[in-house]
């Protein structure tokens, strides 16, 4: 090879190189081009250099003075792509952050349960009505759950068939002391209220209550019970009637009527089933009754000064027939095709 075909090459050399590196569209093409041309074992450069050794030693130092060069030049242009390059996908990927075109991902937002939505509905409407909202634990002792409502100890309702006792609890409470259940009725609060204060007294008590019955289309061993007392000088029956039935308008926001039919509670005297009416369905909804002289005296109040009226109603039975539920254990699936309809 001579000297000018040498710098022919070379020149040629460093067109293809240049043409290429601006060519590439990425940095893989780019990253192609550099082992093509200026890879460390074959590449077009390495020939060219193995070339010049091979050229007549008086035209070395001019060939090879122009062979750095044009290493340098190549070199650069091959860096300026590769910035070019990397520029360009450091401004592809931000785009993608950052592209307000994109339409966003609607975060699933969740809501109350049903029970809890007609829990708060009932204690809206009860607190227009001036009850306030009492409370009591869900582990009780048999005096709250039984004895001071009046339920004696040879009572069916106290047979542990019927009742979640608790050994452990119990233990806990004293050893042979008292034992302990999980509540089977939110009337319970009657007595914890009333044990704390003085007539008059306007409450109503919302929670858990539990029974060991077999789970089934109307039966759970955990459900709710929304508990109402009222405790004044010459309440009576009418006043307890009127106010079930603006509870049940209110709640059903419709015409409501109200039934009692006669019964027994230990705690009331007389006592009365009551049914609402709504739509043209008479439904069983709870329990009521005028307090019993005896639970009055077990809480220190005096019978020829006061009385009241009390209730008890199931809060899942006021819900379904609300929305037309017609299973209670759909509540407690936690199946969230239900859940979503409310
Ligand atoms: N505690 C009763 C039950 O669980 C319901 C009830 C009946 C509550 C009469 C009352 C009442 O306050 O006066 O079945």
């Amino acid at each position: 090879m001579t000297l000018q075909e040498f710098l022919a090459e070379l020149e040629l050399f460093a067109s293809e190189a240049n043409r290429c590196f601006q060519a590439a569209g990425d940095l893989t093409a780019l990253e192609a081009a550099r082992i093509e041309f200026l890879g460390a074992r074959s590449g077009r450069l390495k020939q060219l250099q193995k070339s010049l050794g091979q050229l007549p030693s008086v035209d070395r130092p001019q060939a090879g003075q122009r062979f750095h060069q044009v290493r340098r030049e190549v070199e650069s242009a091959f860096q300026a792509a590769q910035e070019r390059l990397a520029d360009r996908q450091k401004t592809v990927r931000s785009a993608e952050v950052f592209d307000p075109t994109i339409p966003g991902v609607r975060p699933v937002v969740g809501h109350l349960h049903p029970i809890t939505q007609t829990i708060d509905q009932l204690k809206e409407i009860m607190g227009r009505l001036g009850f306030s909202l009492a409370d009591g634990p869900e582990v009780e002792d048999e005096w709250h759950n039984f004895e001071a409502l009046n339920i004696p100890p040879d009572h069916p309702a106290r047979d542990p068939l019927d009742n979640f006792y608790l050994a452990a609890a119990s233990r806990l409470a004293g050893g042979a002391g008292p034992s302990m259940l999980l509540r089977s009725q939110t009337s319970t609060v009657q007595i914890r209220v009333m044990e704390r204060q003085k007539p008059p007294v306007r409450i109503i008590a919302v929670g858990r209550v539990y029974r060991p019955d077999t789970p089934d289309q109307t039966h759970s061993p955990m459900f709710h019970q929304i508990e109402g007392l009222l405790v004044d000088r010459r309440v009576t029956m009418a006043d307890l009637k009127s106010v079930l039935r603006m509870l049940g308008m209110s709640y059903f926001h419709g015409e409501v009527h109200i039934r009692f039919r006669p019964s027994f509670f230990p705690f009331t005297e007389p006592s009365v089933e009551i049914d609402m009416n709504w739509q043209g369905r008479w439904i069983e909804m709870g329990g009521a009754g005028m307090v019993d002289p005896n639970v009055l005296r077990a809480v220190g109040y005096d019978p020829e000064e006061v009385s009241g009226f009390a209730f008890g109603l199931g809060i899942e039975r006021l819900c379904m027939r609300q929305h037309g539920i017609d299973d209670i254990r759909e509540f407690y699936r936690n199946d969230v095709r239900f859940l979503r309809q409310f």
